[in-house]
């Protein structure tokens, strides 16, 4: 098991579009990435941890909104949003961000498809923090950042201070 080095914004590997996963192709090597995904992702307390944070442009994220205080993991393989219902708007943060907290719009309620660690689908309705999860870890496969759903003048006002975090990171 190993700590994974979490990719910051800015690095181009979360800005590209990732591939879908191959179960039968990468058996040999899905068992190890995701125990090394959850434990990097546990290391920081994250809720959510995408293959591109850790530098692989795979369709797959580890989600745990530990619901209830318990933990309750979730493997997101070539994850689908198929319906989405109403709206909220919450603050939001990343891994890849790290001390930058936004509120942006979010779909309240969405049902997802996707494979788990077994490459068996399944379908799940979320809602609440497991709604944004699901949203928050779709885009990061689309190559994109809660920060890219600011509005424009919120970007700007924001630009000083993630152009700070990036330098204390190189
Ligand atoms: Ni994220």
């Amino acid at each position: 098991m190993a700590i994974l080095r979490i990719f910051k914004h800015g690095e181009s590997v979360l800005k590209k579009v990732s591939r879908p996963v191959d179960c039968g192709a990468i058996r040999g090597e899905l068992p190890k990435l995701l125990k090394d995904m959850w434990a990097t992702m546990e290391s920081v307390r994250g809720v959510g941890l995408a293959a591109p944070q850790v530098g692989i442009n795979l369709r797959l994220s580890v989600v745990d909104v530990r619901p209830e205080g318990k933990s309750k993991r979730l493997v997101l393989i070539n994850p689908e949003i198929l319906s989405r219902e109403g709206s909220v708007f919450e603050e939001e943060g990343c891994l890849s961000v790290p001390g930058l907290y936004a509120k942006i719009q979010r779909f309240a309620r969405v049902r997802l498809r996707a494979l788990d660690e077994h490459g068996e689908p399944y379908e799940m309705d979320g809602e609440g923090l497991l709604a944004r999860a699901f949203q928050h870890e779709v885009d990061h496969l689309d190559g994109r950042l809660f920060i890219d759903h600011l509005a424009f003048a919120e970007r700007l006002k924001l630009m000083p201070l993630l152009k700070d975090l990036r330098r204390t990171w190189q």
